[in-house]
């Protein structure tokens, strides 16, 4: 984060790499939080849904280093 923050400040990798580390310090102290109070269900369900949220948005933030999908007729052709 970091580094991306330093190497390309402004740039929108640099604001997912920030969202990222955000959100995977909340999840954090959520299961913390959740250990602390013996797992109620409200916070345990919390931290599990902010484990799909973090999962989700580090895939997403990964997929952003392989670039656009290939267009349509870019696509090798398939032989039959
Ligand atoms: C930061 C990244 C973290 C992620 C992605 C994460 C993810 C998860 C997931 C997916 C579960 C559900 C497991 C299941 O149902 O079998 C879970 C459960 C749990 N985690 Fe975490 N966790 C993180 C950090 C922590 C920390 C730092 C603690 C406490 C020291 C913690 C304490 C717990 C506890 C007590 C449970 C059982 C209660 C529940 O299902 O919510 N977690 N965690």
């Amino acid at each position: 984060m970091l580094i991306a923050i330093i190497r390309a400040p402004q740039s929108s990798h640099a604001r997912r790499a920030l969202i990222l580390f955000v959100l995977v310090s909340a999840q954090a102290v959520l299961g913390i939080s959740t250990l602390i109070f013996e797992v109620p269900i409200d916070l345990a369900l919390s931290h599990q849904a902010g484990a799909l949220i973090v999962l989700g948005f580090a895939i997403a933030h990964w997929r952003a280093f392989v670039g656009s999908y290939p267009a349509e007729d870019a696509r090798p052709a398939v032989s039959r």
